[in-house]
């Protein structure tokens, strides 16, 4: 692959050109095809907005479950529609009626949100929650599928692994971790937020109890939309978190209306999925993954630091490690800096108490966009960095950090 050449070029997306942009998993990008197509349905639903409501809706929304279904290999029977992964995450620890004497397993690597609300479970309801530590240098499968077995015990009631992390980029071995913790009779919730497109997901093959994905950071759908996969056995339990006409009338029934939402998301999901299929998947995915892995190595190079995870654990997301360890207030004052003084749009996330930049690889960018990032953070952070400098150069970031500490 020649990544002078980009697989396609920034001018097919609505992104503003004199930036790079390297937080494709942060909140997707749209490209102008997808939102035409966006464009195309906001009028057609605009022309008569009851009859697409009330007369087409079943059918419209049925078109996509399969579409999807098809596309995650899973069956359309199982698969409903939730707002986001938020959503997804929450719907299911909320279904599942935890209480005192309970426990779940999750693991460092997961998303901040989800440890939210496993909190409040914690705080409201008495759940105990077990963090398994998953090595950021884990070389087999064992490494990883070994800690959060061995965080199960008799009281666990659900394990919660991410299929990517977002802190980490981690891609996980979901499918041997649902099949090492259901032998010990424990159900597994994949928060697989970034997996649709980013990974060839096979659903089947995962086996798992409750699986959610965004569709609008990797399908690049307009924001918001996600799928929610749940289990035949699970299907009674599960229900929306908000309740609607048909809260009663079964699961998908419940979750196929929740109120009256913007419904151009879901409806522009065929429209994504035919974009990608066009490009072919797997020369997406390898761009991705090419373009991220040459890119992380050039920023390391230029910061003197490494590439955190092996590539065999990665995707099209990869963190480098920043030289020192940055406070939360720190990180969003250098990430600001890179964008308002160096046209670099990056997510800068800490685990296990370091610093990271974290890339991501789409099929628009060019090792340039990863030179420049490589360059400005050694401009912002100097080559020997003394991270709490960053902070305390402006007023706005003194500020920042009192509010954050
Ligand atoms: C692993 C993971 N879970 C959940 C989310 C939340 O996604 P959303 O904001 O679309 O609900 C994200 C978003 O980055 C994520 O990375």
């Amino acid at each position: 692959v020649n990544h002078q050449q980009p697989l396609i070029a920034r001018s097919e997306w609505l992104l503003d050109p004199n930036r790079a942009h390297l937080n494709q998993g942060g909140f997707g990008t749209l490209p102008v095809a997808i939102a035409d197509a966006a464009a195309r349905w906001r009028r057609d639903m605009e022309s008569d907005p009851t009859d697409l409501f009330m007369r087409r809706w079943q059918g419209l929304v049925d078109g996509v479950r399969d579409r999807v279904a098809a596309f995650l290999r899973a069956d359309p029977s199982d698969l409903v529609f939730v707002a986001n992964a938020t959503a997804g995450t929450a719907t299911v620890l909320g279904s599942l009626d935890l209480g005192a004497g309970d426990e779940v397993v999750t693991t460092d690597h997961r998303y901040p949100a989800v440890a939210s609300q496993l909190g409040a479970l914690a705080a409201r309801r008495g759940v105990a929650i077990r963090e398994a530590v998953v090595p950021l240098d884990a070389g087999t499968d064992a490494d990883v599928v070994g800690p959060i077995v061995e965080a199960i015990t008799a009281r666990t009631r659900v394990v919660v692994v991410d299929q990517v992390a977002s802190p980490t980029g981690f891609v996980f071995p979901v499918e041997q971790i649902v099949r090492a913790v259901h032998e010990r009779g424990v159900p597994v919730l994949v928060d697989a937020a970034h997996a649709p497109g980013q990974l060839d997901v096979d659903l089947a093959a995962i086996g798992a109890d409750f699986w959610v994905g965004n569709l609008h950071k990797w399908v690049c759908t307009p924001r918001a939309v996600a799928a929610l996969v749940v289990a035949p056995a699970w299907q009674e339990r599960i229900r929306p978190l908000i309740a609607s006409h048909h809260y009663t009338d079964g699961f998908r029934a419940a979750f196929d209306w929740t109120g009256t939402l913007d419904p151009i998301p879901l409806l522009t999901v065929p429209d994504a999925l035919s974009f990608w299929e066009s490009l072919g998947w797997e020369n997406v995915r390898r761009y991705q993954h090419d373009v991220a892995t040459a890119g992380a190595a050039v920023v390391a190079t230029a910061l003197g630091t490494r590439v955190a995870v092996a590539d065999r654990f990665t995707a099209a997301m990869r963190i480098v490690e920043l030289p020192g360890a940055l406070t939360a207030a720190e990180s969003s004052e250098l990430a600001g800096r890179l964008t308002t003084e160096h046209d670099v749009t990056a997510y800068l996330p800490s685990h296990a108490g370091k610093s990271h930049v974290r890339v991501c690889g789409q099929v628009f960018q060019t090792p340039a966009d990863y030179a420049r990032l490589a360059d400005a953070l050694v401009a912002l952070l100097g080559q020997s960095p003394t991270p709490s400098a960053i902070a305390s150069s402006t007023s706005a970031a003194r500020a920042a950090s009192s509010r954050f500490s």
